[in-house]
């Protein structure tokens, strides 16, 4: 019997994350810390409210008191940690809040799950879910691999760099069984909209402007979410302790060709003309320090654990926009208050 803490479960991933494991393993006990912050919602969960296999709780994973509570309340014996701050923008503003959760909250789970564990360490898995962007930016070529130095360059990326770190350090100092993965962009339901895909789809709908920053031409390597989580589970449960694994979709796109896809897909759902919502695209100022190309060589993970993307990015897509099309309660709810300050904040100083 296995009792699962999924931190960040009511994110964008860790609620696909949440419904993979509740559904797919109904003997573990799964519970969802989550301190619903602007990105967490439990509408994201709502198919899950009744399972016997799922507790959710609300909370704060820097608060160590409760972390510790819960270690002590469950038992937990794996840890599939997602929480985290994850807008690169929100981070250029408040770098110090990313460094809380990112940082302070990893370290805060390590240090509990090591005192838990301590002199019973078999079996347990603390499965610490990263990103590509602590490799730093790629040029033209390449791919980055699991021996690709560390070169964070936003307050994002380092936070997450910072908090891979720890992780190792707990492996090598204490023996936790960690294992962690740095995954590519994702995309597909439930993203929130300040992030490239879901705010064009948004905007699209309300026939908004698409901003662009800078020329269009950065980079992304792009995998559906549930690709991601299959990934995760596999990793998991079949992964080697202390190892890291990268994720990717071999999928790139420049922003630009990617904002052009999803217009060229959404006339055509919509019944608009074709080309009517090119006409949205606007050109605005670029980020700071702005990565010009992410790309993952997953081929560890390919040859190791048989593990391989399953859909096609303009199926994923497409699959991505039936879903916003057809949950604009959900887009109306996320898109009310808090996020519409930000909106305005975000886009109105370029
Ligand atoms: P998200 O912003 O959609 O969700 C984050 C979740 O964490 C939210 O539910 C939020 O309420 C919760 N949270 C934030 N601070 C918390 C705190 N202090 N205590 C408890 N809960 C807190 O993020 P996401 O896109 O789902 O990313 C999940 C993880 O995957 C992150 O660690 C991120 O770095 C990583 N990742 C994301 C991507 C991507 O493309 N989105 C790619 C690779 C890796
Ligand atoms: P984003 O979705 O924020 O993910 P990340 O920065 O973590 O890769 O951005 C994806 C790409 O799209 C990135 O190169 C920045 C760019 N971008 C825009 O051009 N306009 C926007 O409004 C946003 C949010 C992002």
């Amino acid at each position: 019997m296995q009792t699962i803490l999924i931190t960040g479960g009511a994110g964008f991933i860790g609620s696909h994350l949440t419904r993979l494991f509740v559904n797919k393993y109904p003997q573990y006990k799964i519970v969802n810390l989550d301190a619903l912050t602007y990105a967490g919602n439990l509408e994201n969960l709502k198919d899950l409210e009744d399972a016997p296999n799922y507790t959710f709780v609300k909370g704060d994973i820097t608060d160590m008191l409760l972390v510790q509570e819960l270690f002590r309340q469950y038992a937990f014996t794996g840890v599939l940690h997602c929480a985290a701050e994850s807008h690169v923008d929100r981070s250029i503003t408040d770098p110090l809040a990313f460094v809380k959760t990112n940082v302070i909250g990893t370290v805060s789970l390590l240090q509990a799950a090591k005192d838990a564990w301590a002199g019973q360490m078999e079996g347990k898995v603390f499965y610490h879910i990263s990103t590509d962007e602590v490799y730093g930016s790629l040029g033209d070529t390449g791919f980055f691999t699991e021996e690709t130095s560390y070169d964070p360059r936003s307050p994002y990326s380092a936070s997450k760099a910072s908090s891979d770190h720890f992780v190792r350090a707990y492996y090598h100092t204490y023996h936790l069984p960690v294992k962690i993965s740095n995954c590519s962009n994702n995309y597909g339901p439930f993203h929130f909209p300040e992030k490239l895909i879901p705010l064009c789809i948004h905007n699209i709908i309300n026939q908004k402007p698409l901003p662009i920053y800078g020329k269009g031409e950065n980079v992304r390597d792009w995998l559906f979410v549930e690709d991601h989580v299959r990934a995760i589970d596999v990793i998991f449960h079949q992964g080697k302790i202390g190892e890291t694994y990268n994720i990717g979709g071999h999928n790139e796109w420049t922003n630009i060709a990617l904002v052009i896809e999803l217009c060229r897909q959404m006339d055509s759902k919509l019944g608009r003309e074709k080309g009517e919502s090119e006409k949205l695209i606007t050109y605005v100022k670029d980020r700071a320090g702005h990565d010009l190309r992410y790309a993952i060589d997953a081929t560890k993970l390919k040859d190791e654990l048989g593990w391989l993307p399953s859909l096609q990015f303009e199926e994923g897509i497409s699959k991505t926009i039936d879903w916003y099309l057809n949950n604009r309660e959900w887009l109306d709810h996320v898109t009310s208050g808090g996020y519409k300050n930000y909106y305005e904040q975000q886009y109105h100083k370029r």
